[in-house]
């Protein structure tokens, strides 16, 4: 059965997101006039011979991929190349690869020719349950995460699991956090169906995997198309993330994003109960049926004031408090901006004293 397209609405225009379970999207998006691929490089490797075998590689720009080259320099490089197809103003883009991938190519088609055709097909869970829709593409400057950035969405993006098979287990497991922060965030039946589908999902059965995927994009679609640019309703999406991208940046990113998204909710939970929004049994039952059956990862040392430091640098904050935002009791969403260096000091010796603990 094949699942409902999702359509985005957008305020630059909108978008659709297909769910697929065969490759004859590939075959028909590559026999368009006018089209280049930008395939991450890793994909290419994987999937040269099954997946992407039609795509004419007469048309194929390989990426490589790490954080260190998402930025502008490479965008340059990529304008370089895509120049030298001599291509028109009606090209399309299609890009192929996770978040890194998005990110660059997603740049790019947002300022060639102010704007090109761009197709995405995410390849990475993480971009597939979360970032492909959403329209934000960031580059990094310097040693400034994501600072440099434009809205522009995707026409259409294509959603197909096949492509996760040959994640590492950590990169799989980094887009299953993502997940869990989405079901988490809509209610206690959709929670109820993620801790029920979670062997499925670690099995990486399609059909579950599809499901999970498109009920996390309409989840997402509800707070995205209130709020596009990221004035209000949608800050709520960054559950998990306040802690999560300070824990990442302090320890180098060595844990995934999803992964240090998963500790991120963990504390966060811990603070809703400490200021009464969430009862210490709700909080238990979703640590041990929720968040750690996910966290596949040792926990990393973390040095708490390196950690708060990242957190006061972040720049969801706005004002002299730091940023939290908190699941509460009805599974509602609250954000505070007034956490002192103190509070968030307490909550990180609780994560210190987690990894003393077996998960
Ligand atoms: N624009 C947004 O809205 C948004 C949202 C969230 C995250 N991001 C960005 O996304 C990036 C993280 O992206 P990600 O976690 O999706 O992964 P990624 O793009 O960083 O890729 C992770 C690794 O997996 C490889 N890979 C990708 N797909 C593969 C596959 N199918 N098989 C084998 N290897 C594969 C890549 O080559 C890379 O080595 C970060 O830079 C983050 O800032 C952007
Ligand atoms: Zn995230």
């Amino acid at each position: 059965m094949r699942l409902d397209t999702i359509t985005i609405k957008s305020n630059i225009k909108d978008y659709s997101v297909y769910f697929e379970n065969n490759a004859d999207f590939l075959e028909r998006i590559a026999s368009k006039e006018n089209t280049i691929f930008v395939v991450d490089s890793n994909v290419w490797e994987a999937h040269q011979e099954t997946t992407l075998a039609k795509i004419p590689q007469d048309k194929l720009i390989l990426l490589p991929i790490s954080e260190d080259l998402k930025n502008i320099n490479t965008v340059c490089e990529l304008y370089e190349k895509i120049m030298s197809f001599a291509p028109r103003k009606n090209l399309t883009l299609v890009s192929i690869g996770g978040g890194i991938t998005q990110d660059l190519t997603g740049f790019a088609a947002s300022s060639l020719y102010r704007g090109i055709n761009w197709i995405f097909i995410p390849t990475t869970l993480l971009a597939q349950v979360d970032s492909c829709i959403g329209a934000k593409t960031s580059l990094n400057f310097k040693h400034y995460k994501n600072l440099v950035g434009t809205f522009y969405p995707p026409s259409e993006i294509y959603i197909y699991p096949e492509f996760l098979k040959t994640l590492t287990r950590e990169d799989f497991y980094s887009g299953v956090g993502e997940m869990a922060k989405l079901h988490l965030m809509s209610g206690e039946d959709n929670t109820k169906i993620f801790i029920e589908s979670l062997d499925k999902i670690d099995k990486q059965d399609q059909e579950t995997l599809l499901a999970r995927t498109q009920n996390c994009l309409k989840i997402k679609k509800s707070y995205i198309e209130d709020d596009e640019f990221d004035t209000g309703k949608r800050n709520m999406l960054n559950y998990g993330h306040c802690f999560g991208h300070a824990i990442e940046s302090a320890t180098d990113f060595r844990i995934s994003h999803g992964q240090a998204v998963v500790l991120g909710m963990i504390l966060a939970n811990k603070e809703a109960v400490r200021l009464g929004l969430l009862s210490q049994t709700m909080e238990e039952f979703i640590c041990q049926n929720v968040l750690k059956p996910i966290l596949v990862v040792d926990i990393p040392e973390i040095n708490i004031e390196k950690t708060i430091d990242a957190m006061r640098q972040d720049k969801k904050n706005l004002g002299k408090g730091l940023a939290l935002v908190m699941l509460t009791d009805s599974y509602q969403m609250q954000k505070i901006t007034n956490m002192t260096t103190e509070e968030a000091g307490e909550i990180l010796l609780q994560c210190q004293r987690l990894s003393y603990q077996t998960i």
